[in-house]
């Protein structure tokens, strides 16, 4: 379906309607659409492509009309182990498994992989995920990693220049040692893009492994002391912090 003109700029899609009233995600609302238990002014729509204005429209739901939802931001703790999906084929613990006492569908505002632990933001709000996981937002994410091998500074040094992937080369890193062991290099890296495995494949590029990565902070929100596999609710202030407009996110 064709997008519409700027008179209808404030129309959106069916699906993504119910998706931001805290219905349920994009592929739950596309079929409960097909289903036939949603109408707009009275009258059943079974595509989810088709648009309409939540301010204007009445938009019901099995005969009930949409309620604006409280927003929730949670920070969630992963442990390494578990996925950032909502249920794996093959059984694996998901991070709705740590979540068992929240009510309300969210979802992840970004991705760790499986071996990742650390932050990750688990929200209603689709317009602050996509301000945090959009590539032009360039929301600082920092990381603390476990190399296979003892990092020269010369190879840190590309880290911060930028390494080539096989997408694209990285953009510019902070990147500070933390220690060496005997065979190890701990590092702290803050990326301002989200690319997949993008830390990994990072020090992959150096010709070493990720032995441990962690993630602890998105912008100006940090783990803190919480414990592992433990959520907790961001302040209004970190809400803000990770808002559009503030521009005192841009770190790097
Ligand atoms: N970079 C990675 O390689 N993995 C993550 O989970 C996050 C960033």
């Amino acid at each position: 379906m064709a997008r519409p003109s700027t008179a209808q700029a404030l129309k959106k899609t069916l699906d993504r309607i119910l998706s931001r009233a805290g219905v349920g995600s994009r592929t739950e609302a596309r079929k409960w659409v097909a289903e036939g238990r949603v109408a707009v002014n009275g009258k059943t729509i079974r595509s989810a492509d088709a648009w309409a204005d939540p301010a204007r429209d009445r938009i019901t739901f099995d005969g009930k009309p949409l309620q604006a939802k409280r927003k929730i931001y949670l920070l969630l703790y992963k442990p390494a182990g578990y996925l950032t999906t909502y249920k794996d084929p093959q059984g694996r613990p998901t991070v709705y498994d740590l979540l068992k006492d929240v009510d309300e569908w969210i979802f992840p505002a970004g991705r760790l992989d499986q071996d990742t632990s650390g932050l990750l933001l688990m929200t209603n709000d689709t317009q602050f995920g996509d301000f945090v996981t959009s590539p032009e937002s360039h929301v600082p994410k920092t990381y603390l990693v476990k190399a296979s091998t003892v990092l020269t500074e010369d190879q840190l040094q590309q880290l911060r220049e930028g390494v080539e992937l096989a997408d694209s080369p990285t953009r510019p890193a902070q990147v500070t040692r933390v220690r060496d062991s005997a065979k190890c290099t701990f590092f702290e890296i803050t990326i301002t893009e989200g690319r997949n495995r993008q830390v990994r494949r990072m020090v992959e590029a150096l010709g070493a492994k990720t032995l441990k990565l962690v993630r602890t902070r998105i912008g100006l929100v940090g783990i803190g002391d919480l414990q592992i596999g433990k959520w907790r609710e961001l302040s209004a202030a970190e809400v803000k912090a990770l808002s559009p407009r503030q521009r005192i996110l841009r770190q790097v």
